[in-house]
């Protein structure tokens, strides 16, 4: 199984860190544009190796797709992340030629991969994938839900003075400050609905946060987060290097799900060696669905921003 993590900043050495120490992939190949980045990166992570208890190889290299070639996998993590007080979306004029240009790269090199998409405004790149490239939209995975899920957990974890472990919640919609749609109908502590320990205004707060949850790390960060981002990036990419058919909210093309046509944006999915193999219509409630075509709004204005 050999993947490749296109940008060797903090994402996405993150991500090829947890991949490896996952130790499911037999190659990681980290690629950069900045001469000798991403082979220190790779090297100071072979370094991990005897530490961390991993066999998987990871390799750098500086800005060769020739030697990305045969990837299962491509995660793609290059362009600017924002700063404190910008939105994801602002970061559309840098960012849409560079995953046009690195995706076109990739898979001229790997025509068989499946991409992941990670660069923001996410939902709008990933929607840039599918309509620049030929690649079949099972193919074409945005991460932005896995991470915002887990941003959700930890907001319920901390309201309820829970074990993270106790905890689950999905994230659904546009990977963006006011999009985010968290199924506070659904989450639960060990099953039992959240409803049941916290008042609707806790829950709200809880909501609340977790939209925000990337603007208050970039905020503190002074730049976007990496630890997170690329933990839910790894645990994709394992899904889909393992065959796990689990379960994930990731930004994939619609065609009629959830009222939605023509846009990708966070559904929930199964995902497996065919990368989407399945949407899942989850019920939602009234105001889930409208915050889900409020959310489509936002996006589809974003996608409108594209030159295609
Ligand atoms: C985040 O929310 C980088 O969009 C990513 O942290």
């Amino acid at each position: 199984m050999k993947v490749t993590v296109v940008g060797a900043g903090a994402v996405g050495a993150s991500c090829a860190e947890y991949i490896a120490i996952k130790d499911f992939a037999s190659e990681v190949v980290l690629l950069d544009i900045k001469e000798g980045y991403a082979e220190g990166k790779a090297m100071d992570l072979m370094q991990t190796a005897s530490l961390n208890g991993f066999d998987t190889k990871i390799t750098g290299i500086t800005n060769d797709y020739s030697k990305t070639a045969g990837s299962d996998i491509a995660v793609i993590t290059s362009g600017v992340p924002r700063k404190p007080g910008m939105t994801r979306e602002e970061l559309i004029g840098i960012n849409a030629g560079i995953v046009k240009t690195v995706a076109s790269s990739l898979l001229e090199h790997s025509p068989n991969a499946i991409l992941i998409v990670v660069s923001n405004p996410m939902d709008t790149m990933t929607y840039l994938v599918h309509k620049t490239t030929d690649l079949p939209k099972n193919k074409i995975i945005g991460m932005g839900g896995a991470l915002d899920s887990a941003r959700f957990k930890y907001r319920l974890a901390e309201a309820l003075d829970a074990p993270i472990s106790d905890i689950d919640g999905m994230v659904i919609g546009g990977h963006s400050d006011t999009g985010m749609v968290p199924l506070a109908s659904h989450a639960t502590r060990n099953s039992i609905n959240v409803t049941e320990f916290l008042t609707e205004d806790r829950l709200s707060q809880v909501v609340e946060d977790t939209k925000v949850g990337g603007a208050t790390l970039t905020k503190l960060l002074g730049t976007s987060a990496w630890y997170a981002p690329g933990a839910a990036v790894s645990g994709l990419v394992q899904a889909i290097a393992c065959d796990q058919k689990k379960m994930f909210p990731c930004s994939t093309y619609l065609e009629g799900e959830y009222g939605l046509e023509d846009i990708c944006i966070g559904v929930p999915v199964i995902l497996g060696k065919n990368g989407i193999e399945e949407i899942v219509d989850v019920p939602l409630s009234e105001a889930e669905k409208n915050k889900m075509k409020e959310s489509a709004a936002g996006v589809s204005k974003t996608n409108g921003l594209l030159e295609l």
